[in-house]
C-alpha cells in the first residue's frame, strides 16, 4: 500500500499525489461513499468522520484492527474517537452483551443492572455523588447545561473557543449555526485573565461553565490546573456552576482529570468508552444538584428518554468498568500512551522538524508546527495541508486515525502496533522532512 515514488516537495502536488493514491488504493470505498449518496446527505450522517475526497467504510473489526471494503487492514489508533477503548469484541463486553439479549432488552420499566452501573460511576468519579444516564454526550451536556440554567435562574453559558460539547456545542472555528440556542460567551481556553475580563460584565448573568479538562477534538491541548483552578474560583464567586465535559477525559485516570487535578466540578458530563461501545451518556454531580431529578419531588426536573437504561448499554458498561478498565488498567493504559507520545516526540525532534504530538495519557494529537499549543489559537497555526498529508501517507501504510490528527489508544493495542506507528512516522519524517523543515505554517 506504500508508494515508492521519490517524495515530492511541492506541498500541493505532494498532497495531491497522496490523495491519487489512495482514490487508486480504494476503489470499494470510493463506489460505496457514491451510492451513500443516494440516501444521505454527502454520504454521511456523522459529519466528524467525513474525508475528502472521500472516506473509507470499514466493514470488519477485531482486536485492535479493522479491515475496509477494499480489503485492507489497519492498526485501529482511533478507537472510535475514545468509546472504543476495549477493542473491537472483546469477550467480557460480548459475554455481557449476549446475556443481556437473553433476557430481553426492552422492559419500559427499571431493570436489574442500572444502580449498580450507577453505583460504580459515582464510587469511580469524584464530583459524582448521584448520577443519570443519557443516550450521548451530546445529551448529556444538554442536560447538564439546563439545569445550570433553571437552578441557577441565569441565561449565560461561559464556553471556550476550540471547544467540543456534541454536535449542538460546537465552539471550534467560526462555531456552528445549529448550535443549541443558548446565550454563551466564548472565552479563551488557558487564559484566565482574559476569561475574568469576558465575564466581569455578566458576573451576576453565568449560569454554567462548561469545559473540557483537555480539549479533545482540537487536537489534545490540556488545561493548566491554574486554568481550571482559576474557574472554579470563578464559579465559586459568580454562583455559576462548573461543569467538566469528561466525556473523552474520564478515561485519562481511574477518577479521570478532575481525581488528576484535585479540582472538582459542580456537575460532570461522560461518554463515550463507558457505555462498553454502546451509545451512552451520564451526567452527575453533587446530590443538592442531582437531586432536583428526584421524581418523588413535587417541583421535580423532567428528565425522560426511551433508551437512558438500555439494557445493552447498562450490561456492556458495568462490566466494561468493573472487570476491564480498572483503576490498575487505567494507570497502565495511560502510562503507555504517554510513552508511546514521548516516543513519537524524539522522533520529530532528532530531526529539528516542525512538528509534535500533543496530549495526555491514551489521546494525543498530532500538531504541524513546533510551537507550543495552549489553544484553538495555537493549534490553527500548524500547517493544515502537511497534517493532511500525514494522514494520507499513514492510512496508506495500515494506521487509523482521525483526519484531523487524533489518536486514542485501547487496551487491544500492543508494544507491536506501538512499533508500527512509531515506524510510520519516522518515515513520515524521513520521506516529508523538506515539506517539514521548509513549509510555514498555514
Ligand atoms: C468532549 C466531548 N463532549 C461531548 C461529546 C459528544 O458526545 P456524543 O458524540 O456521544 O454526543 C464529545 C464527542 O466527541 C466530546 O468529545
Amino acid at each position: 500500500m506504500t508508494t515508492s515514488r521519490p517524495a515530492n516537495i511541492d506541498i500541493g502536488a505532494a498532497l495531491a499525489e497522496a490523495e491519487e493514491l489512495y482514490q487508486a488504493n480504494n476503489p470499494k470505498s470510493l463506489a460505496q461513499h457514491r451510492s451513500a449518496c443516494a440516501a444521505m446527505p454527502g454520504g454521511n450522517t456523522r459529519s466528524a468522520i467525513h474525508v475528502d475526497p472521500f472516506p473509507l467504510t470499514m466493514v470488519r473489526g477485531t482486536g485492535a484492527r479493522l479491515w475496509d471494503l477494499d480489503g485492507h487492514e489497519y492498526v485501529d489508533f482511533l478507537s472510535e474517537f475514545t468509546a472504543g477503548i476495549y477493542g473491537h469484541s472483546h469477550p467480557a463486553i460480548r459475554q455481557a452483551i449476549n446475556a443481556a439479549l437473553e433476557g430481553g432488552l426492552n422492559f419500559g420499566a427499571h431493570n436489574a443492572t442500572e444502580a449498580r452501573f450507577a453505583a460504580v460511576i459515582c464510587a469511580r468519579f469524584p464530583s459524582i455523588e448521584l448520577v443519570r444516564f443519557t443516550n450521548s454526550g451530546t445529551e448529556a451536556n444538554l442536560m447538564a447545561v439546563s439545569a445550570a440554567r433553571a437552578i441557577t435562574g441565569r441565561p449565560k453559558i461561559l464556553v471556550f473557543a476550540g471547544g467540543y460539547h456534541g454536535g449542538v456545542f460546537y465552539f471550534r472555528g467560526h462555531g456552528s449555526r445549529l448550535n443549541a440556542p443558548f446565550e454563551y460567551l466564548l472565552g479563551r481556553y488557558n487564559d484566565l485573565a482574559a476569561v475574568e475580563a469576558l465575564v466581569r460584565p455578566y458576573r451576576a448573568e453565568l449560569a454554567a461553565i462548561l469545559v473540557e479538562p483537555m480539549q479533545g477534538t482540537t487536537g489534545c491541548v490540556p488545561a493548566e490546573r491554574s486554568f481550571l483552578a482559576g474557574l472554579r474560583a470563578l464559579a465559586d464567586e459568580t454562583g455559576a456552576l462548573l461543569i467538566f465535559d469528561e466525556v473523552m477525559t474520564s478515561r485519562l485516570a481511574p477518577g479521570g482529570l478532575q481525581e488528576v487535578h484535585g479540582i472538582l466540578p459542580d456537575l460532570t458530563t461522560l461518554g463515550k468508552y463507558l457505555g462498553g461501545g454502546m451509545s451512552f451518556g451520564a451526567f452527575g454531580g453533587r446530590s443538592d444538584i442531582m437531586g432536583r431529578f428526584d421524581p418523588r419531588r413535587p417541583d421535580a426536573f423532567q428528565h425522560a428518554g426511551t433508551f437512558n437504561n438500555n439494557v445493552l448499554t447498562m450490561n456492556a458498561g458495568l462490566v466494561g468498568l468493573t472487570e476491564i478498565y480498572t483503576p490498575e488498567r487505567t494507570h497502565a493504559l495511560n502510562a503507555s500512551g504517554d510513552r508511546l507520545r514521548q516516543r513519537l516526540n524524539a522522533v520529530v525532534q532528532r530531526r529539528g522538524l516542525a512538528m509534535q504530538f500533543t496530549g495526555l495519557g491514551s489521546m494525543f494529537s498530532v500538531h504541524m508546527t513546533d510551537a507550543p499549543i495552549r489553544s484553538q489559537e495555537d493549534a490553527e497555526r500548524g500547517n493544515a495541508k502537511l497534517r493532511d498529508l500525514f494522514y494520507f501517507d499513514l492510512v496508506a501504510r495500515g494506521i487509523w486515525f482521525a483526519k484531523r490528527g487524533m489518536f486514542a489508544l485501547s487496551i487491544a493495542l500492543d508494544e507491536q502496533d506501538g512499533d508500527k506507528l512509531a515506524e510510520a512516522v519516522e518515515e513520515f519524517s524521513e520521506t516529508r522532512a523538506p515539506l517539514l523543515a521548509h513549509t510555514q505554517s498555514g
